[in-house]
């Protein structure tokens, strides 16, 4: 046991009969004699139990909820109902007060919103302890399914040079002073006395430069940052998020459906076993919110429920144009229910996306082969001349979590999209080289890490799964 063990180790261990040591943060205190602390190594708390007469009146007016204090004591088996570990304190200290009338987080219900505005206090909240530690793991989970199946884990550069994927708009990066720019004789801003001599942008994506890499060392993975400057402010769209981008040389789009839902399987699975605890409060909170809500608007199936079901269950596969086909032959289509038009050729709006997941197949769904117009240049053609080889996997509270694609590996074709698509294609010298030297077959996926976070805790809001959330016109923190 370590001089300063965490209550995580307090209760795997359970060290009965011995003396220890416990810092935290004061939950509650009963009847001047029960501390709950919290030390956000578990959602469990630990009971210090204190005696009243060794303290004097001032220290025992500063325990208080949002306190920092540290127990010395006994541990002992504890006769209170609920707790099967607690502390019997010899020596207690306030580390830092906190003043009851002043501090935002208190023992009822706050709303996410109000939450949100306290971001730099809310990671004190059981939700948000369990959010954070169930990222942790998830993320710990992705490094593990790649590293385990020999992938690379790929640094790409955050900021780029390219802005030709056409993800989403882009944030600009620059040294110049944007009051008094330098300029040509024309009077323009004069990039090339930026600090890269060039425009540049942090990045959309990782996936071009994966794509590089997985033509020289086979399977890579990146796992980083990525931004968006999209002005969506939507419970789903982060202006920066983390994504997770598998590349692998000679996988074709099925092998890409597998080894995208193996990953969503394995990850689900991974937080089901190691972090039982975390699930069970949050499907418990959800349960609780539920009842706030219309009939119409709860879960289905409790959370814990749910996850099995995902890992238990092949994702359905089907294509575009049979998407399109069950919309159009839907009831919900027949009562014009559906506010955006639905024929063949349309982006999938989200409506369509969650009747599709959410009411006909109740079940995370694979769509393959979008008609061309609708996605990236770098999607490989299909036979057919319309459609190319994406992929989407859509999951039922979500929509999209998965977008991705077998990529176009024939030089000539990549050349003709970059002229539909009026990409420059000096701007891509680079990506088109690898087509030129030892092209071959090579698909792809990116996978929202919020997007995920969000499925696993049944979190409703994209901005409650990542510390400090950054939206349109929020950047505080
Ligand atoms: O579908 P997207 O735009 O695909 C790509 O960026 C490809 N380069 C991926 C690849 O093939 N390597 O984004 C991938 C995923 C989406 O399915 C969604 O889960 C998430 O990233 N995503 C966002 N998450 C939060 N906020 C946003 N603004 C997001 N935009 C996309
Ligand atoms: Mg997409």
């Amino acid at each position: 046991m370590p001089k300063h063990p965490s209550i995580l180790e307090l209760f795997n261990d359970k060290p009965i009969g011995t003396n220890v040591l416990v810092k935290g943060w004061v939950r509650t205190f009963r009847n001047d004699q029960f501390i709950t602390v919290t030390d956000g190594s578990t959602i469990k708390t630990l009971q210090i139990v204190i005696k009243k007469e060794e303290h004097d009146e001032e220290k025992l007016k500063k325990i208080q909820t949002g306190a920092c204090i540290s127990a010395k004591g006994l541990l002992e088996k504890s006769l209170g109902k609920g707790q099967d570990i607690e502390l019997i304190c010899e020596e207690l200290v306030i580390l830092g007060e906190s003043d009851p009338n002043e501090f935002p987080i208190q023992m009822k219900r706050h709303t996410m919103e109000f939450l949100r505005e306290k971001a730099h206090l809310r990671f004190r909240t059981n939700t948000f302890g369990s959010v954070f530690r169930i990222r942790h793991h998830l993320a710990f989970a992705v490094h593990k399914f790649f590293n385990d199946r020999g992938f690379f884990n790929l640094h790409s550069p955050i900021i780029t040079g390219s802005d030709a994927e056409g993800a989403g708009e882009m944030f600009k990066v620059t040294t110049l002073d944007i009051q008094n720019p330098p300029r040509t004789e024309n009077g323009e801003v004069d990039l090339s006395q930026d600090f890269f001599g060039k425009p540049t942008n942090l990045t959309v994506s990782g996936q071009l430069e994966a794509e590089l890499a997985a033509l020289a060392l086979g399977k890579v993975y990146t796992f980083g940052p990525t931004f968006r400057a999209e002005n969506s402010n939507t419970s789903r769209h982060l202006a920066e998020f983390w994504m997770i981008e598998p590349e692998v040389a000679f996988n074709d789009i099925f092998d890409n459906m597998d080894l995208a839902e193996e990953f969503l399987q394995f990850c689900i699975k991974y937080a089901l076993e190691n972090c039982r605890e975390d699930l069970e409060f949050l499907q418990e909170r959800e349960a609780n919110e539920d009842k706030l809500k219309p009939v119409d608007d709860r879960q289905s199936m409790p959370l814990i429920q749910r996850l099995e079901f995902v890992t238990n269950n092949k994702f359905e596969r089907i294509t575009y144009s049979e998407a399109i086909d069950i919309l159009l032959n839907s009831n919900h289509y027949k009562k014009k229910k559906f506010k955006f038009n639905v024929e063949w050729g349309i982006d999938l709006q989200s409506e369509h996306e969650r009747y599709l997941v959410e009411k006909h197949f109740q079940k995370p769904v694979i769509i393959t082969g979008y008609p061309a117009a609708i996605k990236a240049f770098y999607m490989r053609m299909n036979e057919d001349g319309k459609t190319v080889a994406a992929m989407d996997i859509l999951v039922p509270g979500i929509g999209e979590i998965i977008g991705g694609s077998q990529r176009e590996e024939r030089l000539e074709n990549l050349i003709a999209k970059c002229e539909q698509f009026n990409i420059p294609q000096d701007h891509l010298w680079w990506y088109l080289e690898t087509r030129k030297f030892g092209t071959c077959e090579h698909a792809g996926f990116g996978l929202g890490f919020e997007r995920l976070i969000m499925y696993v805790t049944g979190m409703q809001n994209i901005r409650d799964v990542i510390p400090f959330p950054r939206t349109p016109q929020n950047a505080e923190f």
